[in-house]
C-alpha cells in the first residue's frame, strides 16, 4: 500500500486531494466541536530557566508547579542550549527527510522496540484513520549500543543527533532537580535531614539512567488540513518531554475544553508533563492531551525528546506525596504495561494514563 510510503511521498506525487484513508470523522477535524470558544490562541506560561538559579528562584518554582497544575505545558526560554546545536539538530533532521525514499525506507519497521523507526501516521499498525506525519524516532540510550543503528546518512546526521541528544539530557535533569523541588522534595540541605536528601540524591540517579526517546516529525503541506491531523489528540508516555518546533504553527494544547494554538517562540522548548510524571505526583501535575494541526502550505518540522526513568522501571506514586489526605490514585506500571496497551489500542483511544488509574 502507498500510505506505508508516508506522507512526503504522497506530498511528492503531487496529490490535489488528500485519499479517504487520512479523512478523520467530522467531530475529530480541525474545526470542529469544541474548537475556537473565542480563544484560539494561547501563550503558554514562560519558565526563564536562566532565572532559576538566582534571586528569584521561589517564584520560577512557583510559575512552574502553576504551569504543570494547570496547563500541563509550558515554554522554556534561556535554558542554555547552545542556538547553534538546535538550529544544526532541525537542519539536519531536515536534510533526512529529503533523502531519496529507498534510503528512508531502510529504517523502517513496525517493531516498537528497535533503536530506529522510520514510519508515518501515529501507530501505523493500528491506526483505522492515517495522519500527515511522517516520523524518525532514536533510541538514545546507552548510546555505544544503539549508535550504530543510528541513519549514517546525512553524513553528519550522527554529530547533530548526539549533541543535541546530550544537551537536552542534561537540560532534562536539571528540570526534573526543579519539578521534585517544586513538588516539595527538596535537593537542597536546608532543613532536610540527611535521609531526604539521600532520596532525591538517589532519584536523580535513577533518571540519569533514564530512558531517552528522540522523535524528529515531518509533517508536509497538506492540500486539505481541515480534514486530516498530523498527530492525533495523546498525551505523553514518559516523564517529561521537550520539544522544539520551528517556526510554523500547529501544536494544539487542550486548556478548558477547548484545542488552543500554542504559538512557537524560536530557540524555546515547549515542555510538557507525561504521565509517568502524572502518576509520579500522584495526579498533582498534569499529562495534557495534545495534537497538531497541518497546513496547505508549509512543511513543518519539530523534534520531541522524551524522557523518562529506564525501561525496566516500575513507576509509582512517590511515597512522599501520598498520605491519608492524599491516597494514592495511580496503580504501579512499567514499559511492558505500555507495550500491552499500544498494541490494543486504535487511533480513537490515546491515553495510557486512563488504563492506569
Ligand atoms: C508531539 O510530539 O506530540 C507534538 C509534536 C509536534 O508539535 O509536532
Ligand atoms: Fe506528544
Amino acid at each position: 500500500e502507498d500510505y506505508h510510503k508516508g506522507v512526503k511521498y504522497l506530498h511528492e506525487s503531487g496529490i490535489q486531494r488528500v485519499p479517504k484513508k487520512y479523512i478523520f470523522p467530522i467531530s475529530e477535524r480541525p474545526n470542529s466541536s469544541y474548537t475556537i470558544n473565542g480563544k484560539p490562541k494561547m501563550s503558554l506560561p514562560i519558565i526563564d530557566f536562566s532565572q532559576l538559579h538566582g534571586p528569584n528562584r521561589v517564584q520560577v518554582l512557583d510559575s512552574l508547579s502553576y504551569a504543570c497544575e494547570n496547563y500541563g505545558f509550558f515554554q522554556l526560554v534561556n535554558h542554555g542550549i547552545p542556538e547553534e546545536v538546535i538550529r544544526s539538530m532541525v537542519d539536519v533532521g531536515g536534510k533526512f527527510f529529503d533523502l531519496p525514499l529507498v534510503e528512508r525506507e531502510k529504517y523502517m519497521t513496525t517493531d516498537m522496540t528497535t533503536p530506529v523507526r522510520y514510519g508515518t501516521s501515529f501507530n501505523q499498525t493500528n491506526d483505522g484513520v492515517f495522519c500527515w506525519r511522517d516520523f524518525l524516532k532514536l533510541v538514545c540510550e546507552p548510546l555505544h549500543d544503539v549508535l550504530p543503528h543510528w541513519p549514517s546518512s546525512p553524513s553528519d546526521f550522527r554529530e547533530m543527533a548526539i549533541a543535541y541528544s546530550k544537551e537536552t539530557k542534561i537540560l532534562f535533569i536539571k528540570l526534573v532537580e526543579a519539578i521534585l523541588e517544586s513538588l516539595g522534595i527538596n535537593v537542597t540541605t536546608k532543613n532536610k535531614t540527611q535521609q531526604q536528601n539521600d532520596d532525591v540524591e538517589e532519584i536523580l540517579k535513577e533518571f540519569e539512567d533514564g530512558s531517552q526517546l528522540m522523535a524528529i516529525n515531518f509533517y508536509p503541506p497538506c492540500p486539505n488540513p481541515n480534514l486530516t491531523l498530523g498527530m492525533p489528540p495523546h498525551s505523553d508516555y514518559g516523564f517529561l518531554t521537550l520539544l522544539l518546533q520551528d517556526e510554523v504553527e500547529g501544536l494544539q494544547v487542550k486548556f478548558n475544553g477547548d484545542w488552543v494554538t500554542i504559538q512557537p517562540i524560536p530557540g524555546s522548548f515547549v515542555v510538557n508533563v507525561g504521565d509517568h510524571l502524572e502518576i509520579f505526583s500522584n495526579g498533582k501535575y498534569k499529562s495534557v492531551l495534545h495534537r497538531v494541526l497541518v497546513n496547505s502550505l508549509k512543511s513543518r518540522i519539530s523534534v520531541a525528546s522524551l524522557h523518562s526513568l529506564p525501561f525496566n522501571s516500575i513507576i509509582k506514586p512517590s511515597p512522599k506525596l501520598i498520605s491519608e489526605k492524599n491516597p494514592k490514585l495511580y496503580r504501579d506500571t512499567d514499559f511492558a504495561a505500555f507495550l500491552e496497551y499500544i498494541k490494543s489500542c486504535d487511533s480513537t483511544n490515546k491515553s495510557f494514563l486512563e488504563t492506569r488509574k
